[in-house]
């Protein structure tokens, strides 16, 4: 554990009724470990410090978070739950209604969080009114990143359908090129899944399967043909996925082992930490189909006892949501600010691209929750279809057994 100490004694009264004068302290759990991860956290870390607090640190290594999520329960349930915690989509409600959660709406109604936040990310971090989390930033996971200098090389251009992308694919095999740099860990299974599922399903489809559970939808031919497209894919990575991590993935993309990763854009963090240039060295667009699948990064504040840890959770709440952090924070992480009023000056062409489509899908209804980084679902139902997932990609089970599995293990779910 790393410990940034600073002195400064700061005048806490937001949220308390009686005014205190508090040392912030926060032990924050995350998973934010890889290159482009780190760097971002160091960035919240920075500003703590720069605001007087003493930061503890509690990163729990494994992308998408689900190691960190099992740390998270043991601590709870031991009667030591961390100050403040990376926590997403549904299980912020779960959370609050075991009744661990501190309330944070003092420090939003005094911050204006309710003019700066659209209303499709402010809905994930209230509890019955109450603000309960707080929001980062925006990821998109649709995303394809390549190698621009191997696309250009084998005569490949960014596929703009899954037939293309599998002609691309084939073409790059055959030139000794892994064709789809992928980490064989349930979560990465799940990533890609539901991006060729928006795809095949659309955003209509994918919405009545991954958000309503819909039986019909979970059963459809449309749903085979998605399992169809993973059984393709599966061809195309290479034979050392098994277990693999997502940035060693993207690590061969950038040294041009593989053309592409299907990834959402926390990888691009990768890639910038890497000094690599978008547009240059790697490519970003959107996998086919229409859509958007957002992935919300938020932090919740547990119950916990001192009034030093209270004020490191206002202050925390407070700086996660401001206008630099929110600026710094994305530029280095991939994904774009949460806040609607950050200029997008700095930010890359990715970037760009990913702020319009969300405007456009969310004024097209396609605005959707990504069920593989827990937005969409509680945490038993997506566990349940990823285990569906992963179990056909990493066997030679027909579409047809999976579709009816996942029918099966849904049902069981719930
Ligand atoms: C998180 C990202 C993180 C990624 C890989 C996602 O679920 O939202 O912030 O970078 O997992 O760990």
């Amino acid at each position: 554990m790393r410990r940034i100490t600073l002195t400064a004694l700061v005048a806490v009264t937001l949220g308390n009724p009686v005014s205190v004068l508090a040392e912030p302290q926060a032990e924050v759990l995350h998973w934010w470990t890889s290159g482009g991860e780190a760097k971002s956290v160091a960035v919240l870390q920075q500003e703590f410090a720069a605001n007087g607090g003493t930061w503890t640190d509690m990163p729990v290594a494994g992308g998408g978070g689900d190691a960190a999520m099992t740390a998270l329960r043991a601590r709870v349930l031991s009667g030591n739950a961390p100050t403040a915690v990376q926590l997403k989509g549904p299980a912020i409600q779960e959370w609050y209604e075991e009744g661990a959660l501190a309330d944070i709406s003092a420090v939003a109604e005094a911050e204006g969080w309710v003019d700066v936040l659209p209303a499709s990310i402010a809905g994930h971090m209230r509890c019955e009114g109450t603000w309960c989390a707080a929001p980062v930033n925006v990821h998109r996971v649709d995303w394809i990143w390549a190698n621009a200098g191997v696309l250009e090389a084998n005569g490949v251009s960014m596929p703009s359908t899954w037939e293309e992308f599998n002609a691309a694919a084939e073409k790059l095999q055959a030139a000794g090129i892994i064709p789809l740099a992928h980490g064989g860990q349930a979560w990465q299974d799940a990533t890609v899944f539901e991006a060729v599922a928006l795809g095949i399903l659309g955003a209509d489809g994918f919405r009545k399967a991954f958000v309503e559970l819909d039986e019909n939808a979970l059963t459809s031919d449309a749903m085979v043909a998605v399992f169809d497209q993973m059984r393709i894919l599966r061809g195309h990575v290479d034979r050392n996925f098994s277990g693999r991590d997502w940035n060693l993935a993207t690590a061969m993309v950038m040294n041009g082992e593989a053309a592409f990763q299907i990834m959402g854009d926390w990888a691009k963090g990768e890639f910038l930490a890497a000094g690599k240039v978008p547009g240059e060295d790697f490519l970003c667009a959107s996998t086919p189909g229409d859509g958007f699948l957002y992935n919300v990064d938020s932090f919740a504040m547990f119950n916990v006892d001192g009034d030093d840890k209270r004020a490191g959770q206002e202050l925390l709440a407070k700086l996660i949501v401001g206008k630099n952090f929110q600026k710094v924070f994305n530029l280095n992480k991939g994904s774009i600010p949460a806040r609607t009023d950050v200029s997008l000056d700095e930010f890359d062409s990715c970037a760009h691209l990913s702020a319009e489509d969300m405007a456009a899908s969310s004024e097209g209804g396609s605005l959707l929750p990504s069920y593989a980084h827990g937005m969409a679902l509680r945490g038993a139902q997506a566990g349940a279809i990823t285990d569906v997932v992963t179990a056909h990609f990493n066997s030679d089970m027909s579409s047809a057994d999976a579709v009816e599995m996942l029918a099966n293990a849904v049902a069981n779910s719930m």
